[in-house]
């Protein structure tokens, strides 16, 4: 961030104005209320989840490790910008430094790269033990199961790295209003005082293909699944089937409002701040709420390290 840092001194803009979802007052102070309480049962259900698989050894396996890491990725992701724009609220303020701008928006692309990935590698592994039951513990080893979380991270870290240069580097001398909860590329993009069609292609060539393509393997992979259960239905699989139905859900909730903000980005829609909530607002709560309190192992092992700790 030390380059656009530098950078901010050069061109004429030296922060943004975040314009939030509205600028109603008792609208907003609904919101500060709504969004806190959101954000803390965010990062309580989500640790709660990460400190569960740590601690209870028979949930040492691939998928709840998987678990454990999105449950990190949605503690991250759903703190990189909600606190700043609580903050906000609270002050009746609504700038972000140049800086502060960038750096949300690297995370913003890190973190959501990383989350698609690790739902990516989330479905292969429910696709080898319902497909697969057989080889489920050769294929799904312990170095194929880090091998898959490093992989969510390195490519986080090319989807960012690969399009953050082009956004920063642009000249910002004019208008500043960034009308959304927080910094994203299509609408900083906008702001900048240079003809931009080329980065456009940069970025829907970039995130677009990204979310559709995880979203068709995963298309894929959760059809083959559904066909499998379907012609071989076992009581075995009910269990199978239940993990299932959570993994759909926060898979469509999530790559739902991606997919239509990244494959027209640079057209106006006013809706797209309201879909931004939906990822980095909604679906990081919803982890939580779904594979917990649908998921009897999850919830037993929560009593068990609850009752441990109280003696
Ligand atoms: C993340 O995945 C790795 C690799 O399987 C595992 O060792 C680690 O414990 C996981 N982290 C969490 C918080 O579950």
């Amino acid at each position: 961030m030390i380059e656009s840092m530098e950078l901010s001194n050069k061109s004429q803009v030296t922060e943004f104005i975040l314009m939030g979802l509205t600028s109603f007052q008792d609208i907003e102070f609904l919101l500060l209320a709504l969004f806190s309480v959101i954000y803390i049962v965010t990062v309580l259900g989500n640790l709660l989840i990460v400190v569960t698989v740590l601690f209870t050894s028979n949930l040492h396996t691939p998928m709840y490790f998987l678990l454990g890491n999105l449950s990190f990725v949605d503690m991250t992701l759903a703190s990189f910008a909600t606190p700043k724009m609580i903050a906000n609220l609270v002050r009746n303020q609504k700038t972000i430094s140049f800086a502060g701008c960038f750096t949300q928006i690297f995370l913003l692309h890190l973190l959501g790269g990383v989350e698609m990935v690790l739902l990516v590698s989330m479905a292969y592994d429910r696709y080898v033990a319902i497909c697969r039951p057989l080889h489920y513990m050769t294929i799904m080893n312990k170095k194929v199961c880090v091998l898959l979380v490093v992989t969510s991270w390195l490519s986080g870290l090319l989807h960012t790295g690969l399009q953050l240069p082009f956004v920063v580097n642009l000249p910002f001398c004019g208008p500043n209003v960034v009308d959304s909860i927080f910094c994203d590329l299509p609408l900083v993009t906008k702001l900048a005082c240079t003809d931009t069609y080329s980065v456009q292609i940069v970025i829907i060539a970039n995130s677009g293909v990204i979310a559709i393509s995880c979203f068709l393997i995963l298309f894929i992979s959760y059809s083959s699944i559904l066909k499998n259960i379907v012609s071989h239905s076992s009581s075995g699989q009910s269990k199978a089937r239940s993990t299932l139905t959570a993994h759909i859900t926060v898979v469509i909730l999530f790559f739902g409002p991606c997919i239509f903000i990244y494959v027209w980005p640079f057209t106006n829609h006013s809706v797209d701040k309201f879909l931004a909530v939906f990822y980095t607002i909604i679906t990081p709560i919803l982890n939580p709420i779904i594979y917990t309190l649908r998921n009897k192992e999850m919830k037993t092992a929560m009593r068990k390290l609850w009752k441990g700790h109280l003696g």
